[in-house]
């Protein structure tokens, strides 16, 4: 199932008219750089993916890095405000333009390249010239639900999420679909169906599939051939295994940027005393954490969500296997263990 019309629960700096411009943003006109698109459900692994791609596409580029001081400067967030400059005289329909310093950075780098958590359908496509690209990461949704907590309650900001209730409360709210950037499996029913889709259409015409599919525990456990991966997609030619061993992967280590924090952690919002933005960096960091409450809710909850999904009845459940509804969903199947269910793993 392909879901256009959407809604979801947005941060307040994704303002209406920052919102339209993403969806219209002529970028591949704008110049002549290609963009990327790293794009994933909060707290899946976005400032890693950030970080990597800043490190290929920096590494003959001493001077790049010896001036870098913040991944955000060259990756910024697609959706707010300040990437963008609108014009004094805006009216309904006009857009922003891309802010001039981001712009500046992009043309060192040599590619336009945001992180984002907008669905597929709500950024720009540029189908004919395959200069556009996107990389989809998926991450557990019980590590994700942890890390999104601990993310929420450490954050200084107006609509701060007040952490009543404790991390139970938390996992209800994120399960409903409360939180910002709404439910986890919903999420991932807004891309993978287009990378199913662009994968069968490679099949036919040989265009190239745009997406990208990385897995924040593949990652994790096996960096050169992920890495590697994502180095085949971006067509880099200077980077040998040689080179990828040595001299990528330990910069791109949970301990290299834990130790480079100032550089990672978002700069849009002050934190509390003592929390660390690059925290655990763990699979299945949940087990510490959730009740056996807890797993119940998240279990009751993904089943009704794959119910939904499935465009079934949940009347129906009793004769569902969970196995059987996945298996419906082929845009789900690879994905399948990062649902957290038992009955997957
Ligand atoms: S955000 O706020 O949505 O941009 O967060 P995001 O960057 O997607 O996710 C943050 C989690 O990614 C972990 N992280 C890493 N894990 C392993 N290796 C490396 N190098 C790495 N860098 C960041 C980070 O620690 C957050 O996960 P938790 O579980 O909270 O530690």
């Amino acid at each position: 199932m392909i879901t256009t019309e959407i809604t979801i629960p947005l941060l307040s700096l994704t303002t209406p008219r920052v919102l339209r411009t993403c969806k219209s943003y002529p970028l591949a006109k704008e110049d002549e750089l290609s963009t990327l698109f790293i794009a994933s459900y909060p707290k899946s692994g976005t400032t890693w993916m950030q970080w990597i791609i800043f490190t290929l596409l920096s590494l003959d580029n001493p001077e790049l890095s010896d001036k870098f001081t913040h991944i955000s400067h060259f990756t910024p967030f697609y959706e707010i405000e300040k990437t963008w400059v609108f014009p004094l005289d805006e009216s309904e329909e006009s857009v922003g333009s891309l802010n001039s310093t981001i712009s500046d950075n992009h043309h060192k780098l040599g590619y336009h390249v945001f992180n984002t958590h907008l669905p597929y359908n709500w950024l720009p496509k540029d189908e004919k010239t395959g200069s556009m690209k996107y990389i989809y990461l998926v991450r557990n949704s019980k590590d994700v639900a942890v890390s999104f907590y601990h993310h929420l309650t450490n954050q200084i900001d107006d609509n701060q999420y007040s952490g009543e209730g404790g991390f139970s409360q938390f996992l209800q709210d994120f399960l409903d679909g409360k939180i910002v950037y709404g439910k986890w499996l919903y999420h991932l029913s807004y891309w993978l169906p287009f990378y199913e889709e662009n994968e069968l259409h490679e099949e036919s015409s040989g265009d190239k599939n745009p997406i990208l599919l990385v897995q924040y525990e593949k990652l994790l456990s096996h960096p050169f051939e992920e890495v590697r991966k994502i180095i085949n997609f971006l067509e880099l030619k200077n980077i040998p295994d040689e080179r990828l061993q040595e001299e990528v992967l330990p910069r791109l280590s949970f301990d290299y940027m834990k130790q480079n924090l100032s550089h990672f952690s978002p700069i849009s919002v002050p934190w509390k005393a003592g929390f660390e933005f690059i925290r655990k960096g763990k699979v299945n960091d949940h087990t510490g954490c959730f009740t056996k409450e807890d797993y119940n809710l998240h279990e009751q909850s993904m089943i009704r969500d794959l119910v939904a999904l499935s465009n079934r009845d949940i009347s129906e459940i009793s004769d569902i296997r969970v196995n059987d509804l996945v298996n419906d969903m082929i845009w789900l199947n690879q994905f399948k263990t990062c649902i957290g269910l038992s009955d997957l793993e």
